[in-house]
């Protein structure tokens, strides 16, 4: 007689976090979006989130940043945990517990792996079976920069940011995070960056058509050559968070001057990325940086790293 594999009770998985090595912004669009070329590359600072079967939607804080949490029904591991059921007509209601150690409302697509892993766990809850594409579909659902937890790496995001497709990358990249005590909301950032554009006369390119560039950072991705990534890193989106938090820009030139390879405003930031040479000068550049008083948190990550992945109760195969 063979027993039937018991369904697991609390499903967890874990997504990273990410950065923008390059990151250009084209006009905005009729639908209120702008469209991108981004490359962007995924980190070892995780979210890890739980889901489990309750008799009412909640969410359970929890992880470095737990007071930073909503815990309402906007968060987006419930709303994508809830994109699920809707879609595969399941009734069940469910705890959701969300570990929080990626920086909150910092340009890092915290919230974004939330609900990334909350797609993956609630997949292996249900027993779905869905497969990448049809996470991927549900992802770019819930936002843009959703997609890009889910399959992690290094990869180059087109559209809003969510049309993936997959960068060839050699090596690990050391980083370090300067982290800001209050965060940076994404659209009034692209709202920051039309006007500038708009006062300055100037026509944004079309993010496509930045090639030479690319290829720069592309080239940089193969060698795994950390100095000509560093000298690569670019975000179109930076002047505007410079314009909104002017101290950012003080902090970009002092980490840089403290020996980091390239510093860049992390998408809309108000995180600050710096490459650094190695795992020492990582530690040399947190140091400095401590020191300085400029940022409120500093975080060390390396990339690239796998996206989100169940840690505990996966179905059995
Ligand atoms: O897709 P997501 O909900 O994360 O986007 C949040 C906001 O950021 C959008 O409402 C829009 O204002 C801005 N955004 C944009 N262009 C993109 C992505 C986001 O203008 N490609």
């Amino acid at each position: 007689m063979t027993v039937a594999p018991t369904p697991p009770q609390s499903v967890t998985v874990r997504a990273p976090a990410k950065v923008n090595l390059e990151l250009r912004v084209g006009a905005l669009r009729p639908d209120g979006y702008h469209d991108l070329a981004t490359v962007f590359q995924a980190v070892s600072l995780y979210d890890e989130v739980s889901v489990a079967r309750w008799d009412e939607w909640k969410v359970v804080p929890g992880g470095t940043y737990a007071d930073r949490i909503p815990v309402d029904n906007g968060n987006l591991a419930v709303r994508a945990a809830k994109l699920v059921a809707e879609q595969w007509d399941i009734d069940d209601v469910l705890s959701i517990r969300i570990d929080k150690d990626i920086p909150v409302a910092g340009g890092m697509a915290g919230g974004s792996a939330d609900a990334a892993a909350a797609l993956v766990a609630c997949d292996q809850l249900w027993g779905l079976g869905l497969d990448r594409e049809e996470l991927a579909d549900l992802a770019a659902e819930l936002g843009s920069d959703v997609p890009f937890p889910l399959a992690g790496g290094n990869a180059m995001g087109s559209g809003r940011g969510e049309q993936l497709a997959p960068v060839l990358a050699r090596g690990t990249f050391h980083w370090v995070f300067a982290i800001s005590d209050t965060g940076l909301s994404t659209p009034e950032v692209f709202r920051e960056l039309d006007r500038l554009r708009s006062v300055g006369g100037a026509d944004p390119a079309d993010p496509a058509r930045t090639a030479e560039v690319s290829s720069q950072l592309m080239a940089a991705l193969r060698s795994g050559d950390a100095r000509d990534l560093g000298q690569a890193l670019h975000n179109d989106l930076e002047e505007a968070a410079f314009s909104l938090r002017p101290e950012l820009r003080v902090l970009r030139d002092a980490g840089v001057e403290f020996g980091a390879l390239g510093g860049v405003v992390s998408g809309s930031g108000p995180t600050v990325a710096f490459l650094t040479e190695s795992h020492e000068a990582s530690l040399d550049l947190s140091v400095s940086l401590a020191a300085s008083d400029l940022c409120r948190d500093i975080r060390r990550a390396k990339g690239p790293v796998h996206g989100a992945h169940v840690v505990t109760g996966a179905r059995p195969d």
